[in-house]
């Protein structure tokens, strides 16, 4: 029987008790990803959402981020009918700080309120989750005679602290889960405004028992260590995690603990900047377009007003050799800052943490996620983190930690690795393990000799 996109819970429920289920929700820049768990039942099987006919073509577990304007204002996910009626960036204009890489598709240059319309998506999206699951998922759900929702969303680092950002995404967050479970099956625009106001008056939440969840917020990249630290190559200690998305590259040293009865991470420093792969497309564009220019204009330059003009036109073809050597040296930019990022990320966790043994005798344990970590361009950078250690004697370069799925989810995809980080957000929040901020952790004093920016962050070495 066909299940209404609203529901929690099956009409003819069974009697069984009741069953706890977990989404963990990746909202990210370029495209969303959703596993829900079953973390009582063996295995604490995890799903990964399919989007079907909805999912970007690449995998169906993958589902863009953005919407597609319908007449009255209305909005739909999905692949849509042409890019004029498209909603983009409607996770980067929730971060305050952004102004230089808004799209002319994105929220606000439409005339919408960026909150809004994220409320909006993240509804759809745990709609169509919920009712994909509750539909395909029968066979494990039905007896049970109530089902307990919560809802983990990731958030880019910084806005795991006590700032702006983090409110925002926790009142879009719990906005979008009331808007999904609203008997109306039209979400306007105006509903979600109204949402977003209600939601802020923490009353409302917490007495709506029946409609409201479990609500968390979690750093994406924690979420992306949780298969790290609940696989036998877990090691307790410092670490640097890199998630390389489509418009972020975010990154943040941790401490890993072993608590007594769980996993506690400290992020000692975090740091996103817009280096993703987007990034990477559109700086090869541009130096395309400098090299152009340049070219033009050295035509100009050159051309004796009093001399014939030829009837050849070699001289007025790009060289392809050029060209070829412009991109590249673009992309050595691009690749010197990243890695000026991670070594200010290495230089502040060194400074925070003195005491690591990785700094003396270890290995610097990297662990490295997000679909951008796939391209060799990328990839390469990390690496030559390693001789970058080595070379100043801090340690014995870094070592590449693996981040994996369950076999459950392994059995899905051979992509998993695009899952990673809604997985990791798919267990309990307890589970996933206490995190204290980076604004929450002190800064050990430095020894007086030390002289970190010179020898750490020289242009010669990046
Ligand atoms: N196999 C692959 N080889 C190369 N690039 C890949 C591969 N798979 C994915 N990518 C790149 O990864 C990007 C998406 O990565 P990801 O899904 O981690 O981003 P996101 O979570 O949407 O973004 P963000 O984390 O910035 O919010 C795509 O834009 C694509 O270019
Ligand atoms: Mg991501």
């Amino acid at each position: 029987m066909p299940i209404d996109e609203h529901c929690l819970q099956y009409v003819y429920a069974g009697n069984e008790g009741e069953c706890e289920l977990v989404i963990g929700f990746d909202f990210g820049t370029s495209a969303s990803k959703v596993v829900i768990q079953i973390p009582d039942l063996p295995g604490s099987p995890g799903y990964a959402v399919n989007f079907c006919n909805l999912a970007h073509t690449s995998m169906p577990f993958i589902l863009p981020t953005r919407l597609h304007r319908q007449p009255n204002n209305l909005f739909n996910l999905g692949r849509g009918n042409g890019a004029k009626n498209m909603i983009n960036d409607i996770k980067l204009e929730l971060f305050s700080d952004n102004d230089h890489i808004r799209s002319n598709r994105g929220p606000q240059e439409q005339g919408f309120s960026p909150e809004g319309l994220a409320a909006i998506y993240l509804a759809l999206v745990l709609r169509y989750s919920r009712k994909w699951f509750l539909e395909t998922r029968q066979d494990v759900l039905r007896h049970f005679g109530r089902l307990i929702w919560s809802l983990n969303l990731g958030v880019p680092s910084p806005c795991s602290e006590d700032n702006e950002d983090n409110h925002r995404f926790i009142r879009v967050g719990k906005a979008a889960w009331m808007l999904s479970t609203l008997q109306e099956n039209r979400i306007t625009l105006e509903r979600a405004i109204n949402e977003l106001r209600m939601v802020d008056d923490s009353d409302y939440w917490e007495t709506d028992d029946e409609l409201s969840c479990d609500f968390a917020i979690i750093p994406e990249i924690v979420a992306g260590a949780v298969g790290y630290a609940l696989s036998d190559l877990r090691r307790v200690g410092l670490h640097l995690m890199i998630d390389i998305g489509a418009s972020t590259v975010d990154m943040c040293s941790f401490i890993l603990h072993q608590a007594d009865g769980g996993d506690r991470y400290s992020l000692l420093v975090t740091d996103v900047k817009l280096l993703g792969t987007i990034r990477l497309h559109h700086e090869r564009i541009a130096s395309i377009q400098h090299y152009h220019e340049r070219r033009s204009q050295d035509l100009r330059d050159s051309h004796d007003p009093l001399m014939p003009i030829t009837d050849d036109i070699e001289p007025y073809i790009l060289r392809r050799e050029e060209m070829i050597n412009e991109i590249r040296a673009a992309e050595d930019e691009l690749k010197a800052e990243c890695m000026k990022m991670m070594k200010l990320i290495i230089r502040d966790a060194k400074q925070r943490d003195p005491n690591s043994s990785v700094w003396r005798t270890g290995r610097l344990p990297i662990l490295l996620i997000g679909g951008g970590s796939q391209l060799p361009f990328f990839s390469s950078t990390v690496e030559k983190l390693d001789g970058w250690l080595r070379e100043f004697d801090i340690n014995e370069g870094t070592i590449l930690m693996q981040v994996t799925v369950p076999e459950s989810l392994l059995s899905q995809t051979d992509d998993y690795y695009r899952l990673v980080v809604a997985w990791g957000l798919s267990h309990r929040e307890f589970d996933i393990g206490e995190v204290t901020p980076a604004s929450r952790i002190m800064a050990v004093e430095q020894p007086p000799h030390q002289d970190w920016e010179e020898r750490y962050i020289g242009p010669e070495q990046i």
